[in-house]
């Protein structure tokens, strides 16, 4: 049985003291929660801070994106080691706003998957169709390249400890969420795909997480599908109440 996995990525929202005070605030409207993985994503300037509210809690922490060098002349980039070393058990890898804005490729998002697997991180990789693609009719050509070309060469033993997410980009921060049956039938496309290129146990155990305009009303009917495993939640992981209501929805399926 797959354990759902609920993570929220603040983007580039909250400044120190604004990011420690939401870790805060959702530490304690989650307490207790056994039965759902949670994680939040600050900015790399928050994580230390953050690390420090939810440790010894059972909140975890994620950065939004990592370098697969593991220290040098790259200015601006942030490593592996040092996101440990922040208290980071998870990072986010492939984000559709990477893709778009900062030039990254399948090619890149393979190098950061691969080096993140040769360390404790866990990553969560997303991907997901543009609008276009999708009235294209070329969604599932799509994502079936995003996850076959950043896959190539990571071997089984290392692939459970990636976590999916479908992000169809027309859905991010637009308020129109893909209806459970269109994230369903994604969903059940790639666990179909990385059985083909692994095999059912490991397309098994692999978690699928949703995102885009998920929020407190909608995450229900998503997270009852047999497939999605958990959400990557933006907009509404800026707010304790809404995020912890996704949490505890979750929580009671
Ligand atoms: P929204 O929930 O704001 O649509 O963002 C989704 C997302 O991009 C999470 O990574």
């Amino acid at each position: 049985m797959r354990r759902f996995f609920i993570a929220g990525n603040w983007k580039m929202n909250k400044t120190g003291a604004e990011a420690v005070e939401l870790a805060k605030a959702l530490k304690d409207k989650v307490d207790g929660i056994d039965k759902v993985d949670i994680a939040i994503c600050p900015p790399f300037t928050a994580l230390v801070s953050t690390s420090e509210i939810i440790k010894n809690s059972n909140v975890q922490l994620g950065a939004q994106n990592v370098y697969w060098e593991d220290q040098g002349a790259f200015t601006g980039e942030i490593s592996v080691p040092m996101l440990i070393n922040a208290g980071c058990q998870y990072v986010i890898i492939g984000h559709s706003e990477r893709r778009q804005f900062f030039g990254e490729t399948n090619q890149t998002v393979g190098k950061k998957l691969q080096k993140v697997l040769d360390s404790t991180l866990n990553p969560i990789f997303c991907v997901g169709e543009t609008l276009n693609e999708r009235q294209s009719g070329i969604t599932e050509k799509i994502v079936q390249q995003q996850i076959t070309e950043a896959l190539n060469g990571i071997p089984k033993e290392n692939v459970s400890r990636i976590t999916i997410a479908y992000e169809p980009v027309w859905a991010i921060g637009t308020g129109v969420t893909a209806t459970p049956e269109q994230a369903q039938d994604v969903h059940a496309f790639i666990r179909n795909l990385l059985t083909d290129l692994y095999d059912s146990k490991a397309a098994s155990e692999i978690r699928i997480q949703y995102g885009g305009s998920m929020n407190a009303a909608n995450a229900e009917e998503l997270l009852k599908k047999p497939d999605i495993d958990g959400g990557l939640i933006g907009g509404a992981a800026l707010k304790a109440d809404s995020f912890a209501e996704i949490i505890k929805t979750a929580n009671s399926l």
